[in-house]
């Protein structure tokens, strides 16, 4: 059974930490996933690079519900997934980690739920706490094992994309609380949650956000940012794999009790 799966953003491609890798394809309500399977100390992972290998899907033609539907299908309980983001937050710079506990929804056009009415009916999804607090704590636990700095709270803003912002977006987003911004974390959160999984995220400051930023922005930038930390971002996914418990039962794994449950 793979109960662990591990979501590459931008600069995160190959899950170059496992061993046997092997390529698979499954077929879901919402589309076919592409996703490789290989071991990592006798573990079982999935690995889904969220934009494809070459960065080839833009956020907001991300196939959110599929990708998760393939993971709850496998057997995955925890997903850790990785994401680059611009900071609003001087004290989060370019290099940094944040492990983020919140998030604020700016995107448009998306999806964001497997309960459209119908069949599978409606579900009012609590989200009090929308990252899983104990794979959170592992995070960081694993980080202070292996020496990497981390910020164990962050406010993530979620834009829309694929554009940038303006200085005056990232102006807002700053007066409203928010410390990071990106383009992918919801609905990647918000399914995860749903489908009944631990989710947690780290997400990797490339760049300050446009306007606190002296120079334009550009994706090379961001790229160039996550290469040059791609190291440490494996070390602590290794060393969180490595102190993962995956039989422990979490109040994740029954987000929708009050709606019998998620059925695949
Ligand atoms: N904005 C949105 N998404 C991002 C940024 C940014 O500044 N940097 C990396 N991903």
């Amino acid at each position: 059974m793979i109960k662990i799966a591990i979501i590459g953003g931008t600069g995160v491609y190959d899950p170059r930490i496992l061993d046997n890798v092997r390529e698979e394809q499954i077929e879901t309500p919402y589309g076919v996933v592409n996703y490789k399977v290989g071991e990592f100390r006798g573990k079982a992972i999935a690995f889904i690079p969220r934009h494809g290998t070459q960065h080839s899907i833009p956020p907001h033609l991300i196939n959110y519900r599929a990708n998760t539907w393939a993971m709850k299908k496998i057997g995955v309980q925890n997903i850790i997934a990785t994401t680059a983001v611009g900071s609003l937050n001087l004290d989060m710079k370019p290099g940094d980690f944040v492990i983020i506990d919140q998030f604020l929804d700016f995107t448009k056009n998306r999806v964001t739920t497997f309960y459209e009415g119908g069949e599978r009916g409606v579900a009012h999804l609590d989200v009090t706490e929308p990252y899983c607090p104990s794979l959170r704590e592992k995070l960081r636990l694993s980080a202070q094992k292996s020496g990497i700095a981390v910020h164990t709270k962050g406010v993530y803003v979620c834009t829309e994309g694929p554009r940038f912002e303006t200085p005056a977006e990232i102006n807002m987003f700053a007066k409203l609380g928010g410390d990071l911004v990106g383009m992918t974390n919801v609905p990647e959160v918000t399914l995860a949650k749903e489908a009944e999984m631990c989710y947690a995220t780290v997400s990797m400051v490339t760049n300050f956000a446009a306007g606190i930023s002296p120079q334009p922005l550009t994706h090379h930038e961001v790229l160039e940012t996550m290469a040059a930390n791609a190291e440490n971002i494996k070390k602590l996914i290794m060393e969180c794999i490595d102190i993962m418990d995956t039989d422990t039962d979490c109040t994740c794994q029954h987000a929708l009790a009050e709606y019998g449950g998620f059925k695949l």
